[in-house]
């Protein structure tokens, strides 16, 4: 069997055109206030193409930079002017923060109504409740929509999600449920994980090790969801063996160029809703 490559670049291409258009007829751009703090690399990287992603569709980021050693009272001051600005329509902290603050703390305090990432507990709650008004985080979100452009029938599925982050396996797991498949949320302590990720219709691999997942991982004619983005010695990898999924899945998608630009078309998405929540008649 040769899997069939799920296109994340070309489907993210056509949300970022469609919301385009619909922001076109906006009177005002839609706001994003980007928090970064400290340089890890890959942040600024990601921080970056966020940027650029918001210019391309008419979004206007506005990113507040920080050294490393900023004190949480500067970021909970900043996150009270950002969440009071009216011009402000969404809010997004780029993790992870430096070590000596407190995330939890920083992320409870983002407005729920400007909270693009959707990770605010009140969002977390309100997605469990399948709230129409909650925001649902990027890379899930993403996800979902990579599915649902295969057009299959998810129902009854088994779903194996590696991973238990709060940013992906809790939430994607989540929205799989929604979706009316059987969900297995599995992590490092599980035991014979290889027989199990064989069982799955739907894997979603989002664990963080290149090339984790091989042959022995993936069952005949399965759909495989890589979230990984690792960079190794021998450039960037997902967390699962491209070429072992090739011969043995019906679909995959490839890294780069499957899940990431999808992650970036939903803050656009989420950032877009923001503002109309907060313009209604
Ligand atoms: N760091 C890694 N992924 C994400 C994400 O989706 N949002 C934010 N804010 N930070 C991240």
């Amino acid at each position: 069997m040769t899997a069939k490559i799920i296109n994340g670049t070309e489907i993210a291409k056509n949300i970022r055109h469609s919301l385009k258009e619909k922001i076109s007829l906006l009177k005002t751009p839609p706001v994003l206030a980007v928090i970064l703090a400290g340089s890890d690399p890959a942040s600024e990287i990601y921080v970056k193409n966020k940027e650029k992603a918001c210019h391309e569709v008419g979004i206007t980021a506005r990113t507040h930079k920080f050294s490393a050693n900023v004190s949480e009272k500067e970021l909970l001051d900043l996150l009270n002017d950002l969440n009071r600005a009216p011009d402000i329509n969404g809010i997004l902290v780029q993790l992870p923060l430096p070590a000596h603050i407190n995330s939890e703390k920083i992320l409870q305090a983002v407005s729920p109504a400007k909270d693009v990432d959707g990770f605010h507990p009140l969002n977390i709650g309100m997605l469990q409740q399948k709230s129409p008004d909650t925001f649902i985080p990027c890379t899930p979100k993403g996800i979902i929509c990579l599915l649902h452009s295969l057009s299959l029938n998810l129902t009854g599925l088994n779903a194996i999600v590696i991973g238990r982050s709060q940013i992906v396996g809790l939430p994607v797991s989540n929205l799989l449920l929604q979706e009316n498949c059987t969900v297995t949320v599995t992590h490092s302590k599980t035991k014979k994980l290889s027989a199990l990720c064989r069982s799955a219709d739907i894997l979603i691999a989002a664990l963080g090790k290149p090339e984790f997942i091989t042959k022995e991982y993936i069952k005949p004619g399965a759909i495989i969801i890589d979230v990984g983005i690792n960079r190794t010695p021998n450039g960037l990898k997902g967390d699962v063996n491209f070429k072992d999924a090739l011969e043995t899945a019906a679909y995959v998608t490839p890294v780069p160029g499957g899940v990431g630009p999808m992650t970036i078309a939903m803050l656009l998405e989420n950032t877009y809703e923001a503002f109309l929540k907060q313009n209604r008649p």
